[in-house]
């Protein structure tokens, strides 16, 4: 066993890639094995097409746009990108699709949707449905609310607080809310994240993330990690959604929040959440409704209206802002914090078999100011993705905040503990040591030019 934990952590380390292939006797031994094994990537993962562009300065060339690519759509405005029709028909036939999907209005209205007892919100719960969390300026925008995470260590082995390190924060009966044990005293805050123009982000292929953990300097270098496709054939992609990259799917996402954000199972995961490890699911007198859920099966509209959403836009850009970024490059921030990345083409297959890369989505020119990957910068929560020896190594890694949309946030970094810039600044230590110590050098005219640049992101 021993020797796997090691392979995953140097192929980390060397190639930037780490998998969590291996399913092992310790595994199977920790509770609920089933969703472990949904969570666990089975098979080796799937050729997505050569990688994109993307740019870092004096690491890769500046944009050439090729043929055939252009700007992805952005905006605030609660208007689609072209992959699902506006509205205000339910089903609409979509340029893309032969297969007829909700219009974008009609996904946006299920998950502004509040659930209720009878829906099967709960037993046990964080909000009542994904617009809670997910609302700034527009529907799918970051929020200032955060989540608890809990755990212990025993030696190096990473153990989820009862029923999982996600505490959930109500329930639908006093007698079952979760509390946080003293012994569980690995603690975390993880705040709301944007997710517009995230079906941009799922239409990148695995090898351009993983080709830009190879351009980045071997101190740098970020971690792209194979994770499971719940919805797909076996085949696993490189995680790219949540502050610890445990996702990779859109519908997966989805799938996972409404269960553990939400409390409604669904086909992909239709076992009702504990309360601390206390049955409290249908049969138990506190869940009304039989697993899964039929409202579980609104996950699909969410995935779908998530990849019609536009990206965050850009606000003005002053002559400060523009200096600034150029600043932000040259001290290195960028070479996590990436500026532009290009999505695979029209007809890439991905999630498992499950998605075709759309017109609307692919070949599209990305500005997320992140590389998607996860790093240590010394402020990683103690939390694997997964409490099993392969994920290991995950606790201490932190995805790469993207920083579009930033001017939008003021509660930043994962635990949502840092009030300004600068603090979220200062806050970069580890594999950000050097770029942090340059940035402190630098004179406070282009400090104040850098954090201009942050500014009309
Ligand atoms: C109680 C608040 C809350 C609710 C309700 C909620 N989310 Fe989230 N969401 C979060 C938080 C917190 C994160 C980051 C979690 C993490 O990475 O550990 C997140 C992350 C995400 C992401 C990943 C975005 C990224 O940064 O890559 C997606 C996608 C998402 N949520 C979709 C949904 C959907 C769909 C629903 C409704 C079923 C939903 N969420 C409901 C709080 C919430
Ligand atoms: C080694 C990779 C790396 C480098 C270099 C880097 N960052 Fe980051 N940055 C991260 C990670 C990882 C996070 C998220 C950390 C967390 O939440 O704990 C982050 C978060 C941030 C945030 C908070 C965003 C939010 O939404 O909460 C800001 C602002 C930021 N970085 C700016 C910068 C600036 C400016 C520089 C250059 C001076 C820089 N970063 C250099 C990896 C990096």
């Amino acid at each position: 066993m021993k020797s796997s934990i090691v392979l995953s952590i140097s192929l980390a380390t060397l190639a930037g890639v780490a998998t969590g292939l291996v399913a092992t006797a310790e595994a199977q031994s920790l509770p609920k094995p089933t969703r472990l094994e949904r969570f666990t990537p089975h098979k080796p993962p799937a050729n997505e097409g050569p990688a994109g562009y993307f740019y870092i300065e004096g690491i890769t060339k500046p944009v050439q746009i090729k043929v055939g690519t252009s700007e992805a759509k952005t905006g605030f405005d609660n208007l689609t990108n072209g992959f699902a029709a506006q509205g205000p028909d339910f089903n609409t036939l979509n340029a893309d699709n032969v297969v007829p999907m909700r219009s974008f209005n009609d996904g946006r209205f299920l998950f502004e949707e509040v659930e209720t007892f009878t829906d099967g919100l709960g037993p046990t719960y964080n909000a009542q449905g994904c617009r809670e969390c997910h609302e700034n300026v527009a529907t799918g925008g970051a929020s200032q609310v955060s989540e608890h995470r809990t755990g212990h260590l025993s030696g190096d082995q990473f153990f989820e607080a009862p029923g999982g390190s996600l505490v959930e924060s109500r329930a639908t009966n006093p007698e079952i809310v979760e509390r946080v044990l003293d012994e569980d005293t690995v603690r975390t805050f993880r705040i709301s994240t944007n997710v517009l123009g995230e079906g941009y982000v799922e239409s990148v292929a695995d090898s351009t993330l993983t080709a830009i953990a190879a351009a980045q300097p071997a101190d740098m270098r970020g971690a792209a990690v194979m994770v499971a496709v719940l919805e797909g054939d076996g085949t696993p992609r490189v995680g790219r959604f949540g502050w610890k990259d445990q996702h990779g799917s859109l519908v997966s996402f989805a799938a996972d929040a409404y269960l553990n954000e939400v409390g409604i199972t669904s086909s992909l995961l239709p076992e009702e959440n504990t309360s601390s490890g206390r049955f409290v699911g249908f049969g138990s007198g506190f869940d009304p409704v039989p697993d899964p859920e039929p409202d579980g099966e609104d996950l699909f509209a969410f995935a779908n209206f998530m990849r019609s959403t536009k990206a965050p836009a850009r606000g003005p850009i002053s002559s400060d802002a523009f200096y600034g970024e150029k600043k932000f490059n040259d001290v290195g921030c960028a070479i996590c914090h990436v500026s532009s990345i290009t999505t695979a083409s029209p007809g890439t297959v991905v999630d498992g078999g499950t998605f075709t890369v759309p017109n609307a989505l692919g070949n599209k020119v990305i500005h997320p100011y992140s590389d998607f990957l996860l790093h240590d910068i010394g402020t990683g929560d103690g939390i694997p993705i997964l409490p099993t020896p392969e994920f290991a190594f995950t606790a201490p890694l932190i995805r790469t905040a993207p920083l579009w949309g930033l001017r939008t946030r003021n509660r930043l970094m994962h635990d949502g503990l840092s009030f300004t810039k600068t603090e979220a600044i200062a806050r970069h230590a580890g594999q950000a040591a050097d770029v942090t110590s340059r940035f402190d050098a630098l004179p406070d005219l282009q400090k104040n030019q850098i954090l201009a640049f942050l500014d009309s992101l």
